[in-house]
């Protein structure tokens, strides 16, 4: 397995990195499908970081539980603390603190799986077994939700968006210990693994989408 990455550094300072650099947009793009998450009641958000999305996950969605997991003490520390000060309800909320890759999950019988900007952490080797070991714990007609960048197919924007992530990459390998080396797109895992495409918002030209994915199946009473 490649060395653990560490976000911890870089933690305080992620939220203004990301204003600096992409302004609202990822925001938006993490919150596009809020409101299609209102019916859920059991997620696994996986590397939420700082925990905003996860704050306006539970203020959408009243009943839900979740089990937050990450592998960053710092990012899970300023999750919690996020929620400590907010009215939506911590105590629905798990933080766990593990390495995705190899943990045992807290639980099975997810009808929501997140991964906003996480899947681009790992590479492709890494990223077909950990698809298969979440959608494993997934329930038949659940959602997952995934925030990311992409590769747009339009010939220039493309190769603007590949010297981007080159230099993202870059930075990340070098304030995290990042393994992955590119941007490997899961969708071909998560269709292997019985989910099916039913929403997408882009931006940037599609630099940047929020897809919404549904496993085969019906969720049980
Ligand atoms: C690029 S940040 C994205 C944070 C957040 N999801 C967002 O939307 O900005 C990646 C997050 O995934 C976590 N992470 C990276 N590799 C991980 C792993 N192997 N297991 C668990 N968490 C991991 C990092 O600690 C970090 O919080």
């Amino acid at each position: 397995m490649n060395p653990r990455p560490s976000f911890d550094l870089l933690a305080p300072i992620y939220h203004h990195l990301e204003r600096i650099t992409y302004g609202p947009f990822l925001h938006r793009c993490r919150t596009a499908h809020l409101c299609q998450l209102a019916g859920s009641y059991r997620a696994l958000v996986l590397g939420d970081g700082d925990g905003r999305f996860l704050a306006d996950l539970l203020r959408v969605n009243p009943h839900i539980h979740v089990d937050s997991l990450d592998i960053s003490k710092g990012m899970l520390t300023l999750a919690r603390r996020r929620l400590d000060g907010s009215p939506v309800g911590a105590h629905r909320v798990r933080f766990v603190l593990a390495d995705a890759r190899s943990t045992v999950w807290p639980d099975a019988g997810y009808d929501l799986i997140v991964t906003n900007f996480f899947l681009d952490c790992f590479s492709v080797d890494e990223l077909e077994p950990l698809i298969d070991r979440v959608a494993a714990v997934s329930l038949p007609g659940s959602l997952w939700l995934d925030g990311d960048f992409r590769l747009p197919a339009g010939r220039w924007s493309r190769a603007v968006a590949q010297v981007i992530l080159e230099g993202m990459y870059l930075f990340f390998r070098l304030t995290t210990r990042l393994p992955a080396r590119r941007l490997t797109d899961p969708a071909p895992f998560l269709v292997a693994n019985g989910f099916t495409l039913t929403s997408e918002f882009t931006w940037l030209r599609g630099f940047l989408s929020s897809r919404l994915w549904m496993r085969r199946g019906t969720i049980p009473p």
